[in-house]
Parts: C-alpha cells; structure tokens; sequence
C-alpha cells in the first residue's frame, strides 16, 4: 500500500485531519470528503487495522459514502468519516480516557467535523464524547445518545421489502432465505425483524458467541465465513465490512438480491456493472442504510419520538422503489440512478451558492 501522501493526493476529498492519540498509541483520522451541503459529517469507527494505512483509506472512502448519503436525504451535512485505529482492543479506562481526548479535539475543532456512532463505537463511548464536545449528533434532552442501529435496521428492512417486490412481485419476506452478515448493531435488529415477519435466516458474524447467541434465539441456520459467497439464498444482506462485493465475490454469488447496511458495499465501480450481469439486484449502500444518519439528523432538530422517528425512515423504502424503477427502465444498475440523485442535490446547492 501507498504512503500516506500518495494516498491523500488521489483522494478527491477536501482535507484529512491526523492525529496520534500517544496514550494508546491510537492512530485517528478524519477525513473531510464535501463542504456543499454543510460542515462534514459522519460517524466515528474504532477498529484494529493491519496497519494505519488501511485505517486512513477506510476513513476517506468512508467519507465520500457520507456525502452521497446526507446528499440522498437532502440533509445539511457534508460529507466525513472518522476513524480510530488502535494498536489492539482498548477496554474500561484507557478506552474513556481515549474517546475523553477525541470529544475535546473535536470541541476545539468548533464545529468543523461532528460524529456519532459507527461499527465498533458503542453508546457509551458516544456519551463520554458527548462530556466533551457539542459537535456529536442525536444526543437526547438528558445528553444521551440516541442508537442509530435500530432505525438503520428499519431503513433497510423497508428498502430489502421494496427489493422484494421489485424482483419477486412481492414485498412479503415470508417465506424468504435471507443471509444476514454480521448480527450487531444493525444486522442483529434486522435478523430478527425480518425473523418476525417470517424469513428464513441464515447468520454469519466474526463473533462467534454473539452468532450462537442470536442463531439460537432465531432458529437459524449459521454459516461459516468461507462459505457466505456461494451459499444459495434469495437476499444476501451484508451488515458489516465493506467491500464484500468485488471481482472475487460477484462471480460466486447464488441470490437474486442483495441489500444490507454495510457501507462501501462495492470494493471498486465496476463491481455495480458486474451485479447487472448476474441479473442480480443491488440495493445501493448510502440509500439503504441512510436510516441511521436519517435518526440522528431529526433528533438534532428535536424529532425525539421514536414512533415518529421510524415511520420517517420508512421514506427509504420510497425513495429505493423508485431508483429501481428507473434503473429498470434504463436497464441500468441502481447506482447510476442513486448517483443521479446525488448530483442533482449537490448541483442545486451548488448553484444557490453562487447566485
Ligand atoms: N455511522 C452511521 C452511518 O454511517 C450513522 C451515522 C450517521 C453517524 C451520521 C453519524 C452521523 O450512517
């Protein structure tokens, strides 16, 4: 992999802030991809990656995830990601005392970057960030965080059903085999909605007691990780790395649909192309999993109702219906028309900024 400038200089972001927090020896980076729309915004990952670098490619691929998603919502944020890599697995003190340092280098950012919860970042380490700074989303009237996990489940059970409907003729999931790739935050509350409404499920997950403890629970069927490719289903719905979509993967896949939370779903743009091909239909990331950051944007503007909350994010299934509507009529991916989306909102803003 590249040095650092070399990566930074290909990236079309704005800035990337570096910082290395000595205490833990953690590496945090946050990349600021889009200004059009707002100051960037994003979640926050905590990670143990091979080497800072991967930490930093992650957070600027990450981050232009983000424009497109906030731009899908038409919500003022631009575009940014941060990431913590650490050395190994920091727990009890060491960990506050690490996202202490990370909420007050944001507060003296004043604004320029504000986060919330990403894979690895647990509520708790929202609120000790929260004691810090005000540049944290969806902190409720008692400075709790609001999880987004569960209403980035909601969004992307509505957008699987309306993928459902697109391709089988209904939005029904019962009776349906759905692999489910990682059962956390997200994937766990959508393993078990979709579990309610009668799927048959098929789990994966890193964590093995976690997997066991959910598989159980559901009556599902676990499979290993070597086999989540080629293992037959109707819906793959991947809830946890990115990238599991590549020239590798695509060649292997037995479903007819695929529409998970994960973001950066396509390890390269080519790989939209590539799903076509299989007659395989793809659910684009930033629409689909837009649920959470859809939550924790009305929370900040004081929507706290969770009943209100959810049925908003519902607007997801709307919005994923009518981007495959008018993929199908073009005969093109989703992602061309999700990407259409996009520039028409980065455009408009664009254009109001220099009248
Ligand atoms: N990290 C989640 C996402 O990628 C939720 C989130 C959205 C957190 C926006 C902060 C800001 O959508």
């Amino acid at each position: 992999m590249e040095n650092f400038n070399e990566m930074i200089s290909a990236w079309k972001g704005e800035a990337v802030l570096i910082k290395f927090d000595r205490p833990t020896g953690s590496w945090i980076f946050i990349a600021l991809h889009d200004f059009t729309l707002g100051n960037p915004s994003g979640g926050t990952r905590f990670q143990v990656y091979p080497s800072p670098n991967e930490a930093l490619l992650d957070a600027m691929r990450l981050a232009e995830g983000m424009t497109n998603k906030w731009a899908a919502i038409d919500f003022p944020h631009g575009g940014g990601k941060a990431v913590i890599a650490p050395p190994g697995p920091i727990e009890a003190d060491d960990r506050i005392g690490l996202f202490r340092r990370y909420g007050r280098f944001l507060e003296s950012l004043n604004g320029l970057f504000a986060t919330g919860a990403d894979m690895g970042t647990t509520e708790a380490d929202i609120a000790v960030i929260g004691q810090e700074t005000r540049f944290v989303h969806g902190l409720d009237a008692n400075h709790q965080p609001v999880d987004p996990g569960p209403y980035t489940a909601h969004g992307v059970y509505s957008g699987l059903c309306e993928a459902l409907r697109a391709t089988v003729g209904s939005a029904d999931p019962a009776g349906i085999t759905v692999l489910v790739q990682g059962v956390g935050d997200v994937g766990g509350v959508l393993a078990r909605t979709l579990s309610a409404a009668g799927a048959n499920l098929l789990l994966c997950d890193l964590n093995s007691g976690l997997l066991q403890q959910v598989a159980s629970e559901l009556d599902a069927e676990i499979v290993a990780p070597d086999d989540i490719y080629a293992t037959a289903c109707d819906v793959y719905a991947p809830c946890a790395v990115g990238a599991t979509l590549n020239r590798e993967t695509i060649p292997l896949l037995k479903c007819k649909i695929v529409a998970g939370s994960a973001n950066n779903q396509l390890a390269e743009s080519a790989d939209a192309n590539r799903l076509v091909e299989r007659g395989i239909l793809y659910a684009p990331d930033y629409i689909i999993n837009a649920g959470g950051a859809m939550s924790l944007g009305l929370a900040d503007s004081g929507s706290r109702d969770s009943k209100e909350l959810f049925a908003r994010v519902e607007s997801i299934g709307t919005s994923l219906a009518e981007i495959f509507q008018e993929a199908s009529e073009r005969s093109e991916s989703p992602v061309l028309a999700a990407q259409r989306r996009v520039e028409r909102i980065l455009e408009t803003a664009r254009a109001a900024s220099t009248d």
